[in-house]
């Protein structure tokens, strides 16, 4: 048990999965995995652990924001002696060069939040994928005849705001879309030297208002959710 997860010491794998809701992490060991044990839900904050394709991984929360997933990957990483975390999330994007659905591989993190400055020391504003899970990812895609483009993306500290412009970092490191976690995942594992990959499905773009309606969510994220599988048990 740590802190904020109550699985037992062996109970989650090496790898894990990482959407922010524990709802898709729910719907993914039930609809992917076989043998799928629930083995936390200390605050509804769902982790469960199964095989695929007769691997052993785990799916489970981040929650929203660098406090959240700060919480748990710091966690998973530092009791559970995980290797790698491959969150897969969902982003907006800042312009109508990105089309919903579109998945992307997150190259670099850059964000206004002092998270990895005040937690590690780390001074950079933009903080890249660690280890060689980005490859894995890029290279499984190719596989699977899948088109995951290398991004950076702007993690933001902020969902509503007043100024509808492009925040300045945005446009400083080239990030055509916004989430809000994987600066702060990156941060975490750059610090302990772990395995950390983003993959994104833009759900949303900014300046048209279109959006992935909630009930075409789980088959728009399917695409997403099996290359993380498929790269997670290599
Ligand atoms: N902002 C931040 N995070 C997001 C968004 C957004 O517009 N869409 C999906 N995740």
């Amino acid at each position: 048990m740590s802190i904020h997860i109550s699985a037992k010491k062996g109970e989650i794998a090496k790898v894990v999965l990482q959407p922010g809701d524990p709802l898709r992490a729910k719907y993914i060991a039930e609809n992917f995995l076989e043998d799928a044990k629930l083995v936390s839900q200390t605050r509804g904050i769902l982790y469960y652990t199964g095989l695929y394709k007769g691997k052993e991984i785990s799916v489970g929360a981040s929650g929203m924001g660098f406090p959240s997933i700060g919480i748990y990957s710091f966690e998973l990483f530092t009791e559970y002696d995980v290797d790698t975390i491959i969150r897969i999330g969902t982003c907006g994007a800042y312009t109508t060069d990105l089309k919903v659905y579109d998945l992307l591989n997150v190259e670099n993190a850059a964000s206004e939040s002092t998270y990895a400055k005040f937690a590690w020391g780390i001074e950079e504003e933009s903080i890249s994928h660690q280890g060689n899970i980005f490859n894995t990812i890029n290279e499984t895609a190719k596989e699977m005849s899948l088109t995951a483009k290398a991004t950076n993306i702007h993690s933001s500290d902020i969902f509503y705001r007043k100024d509808p412009a492009i925040p300045a970092i945005a446009t400083k490191y080239n990030c055509p879309a916004v989430e809000m976690e994987a600066f702060g995942l990156f941060a975490n594992a750059k610090h302990l030297g772990k395995n950390a990959a983003t993959i994104l499905t833009v759900s949303d773009i900014i300046p048209t208002h279109e959006n992935i309606s909630a009930d075409q969510r789980e088959k728009a994220l399917k695409p997403m959710i099996e290359l993380a599988l498929e790269a997670g048990i290599k």
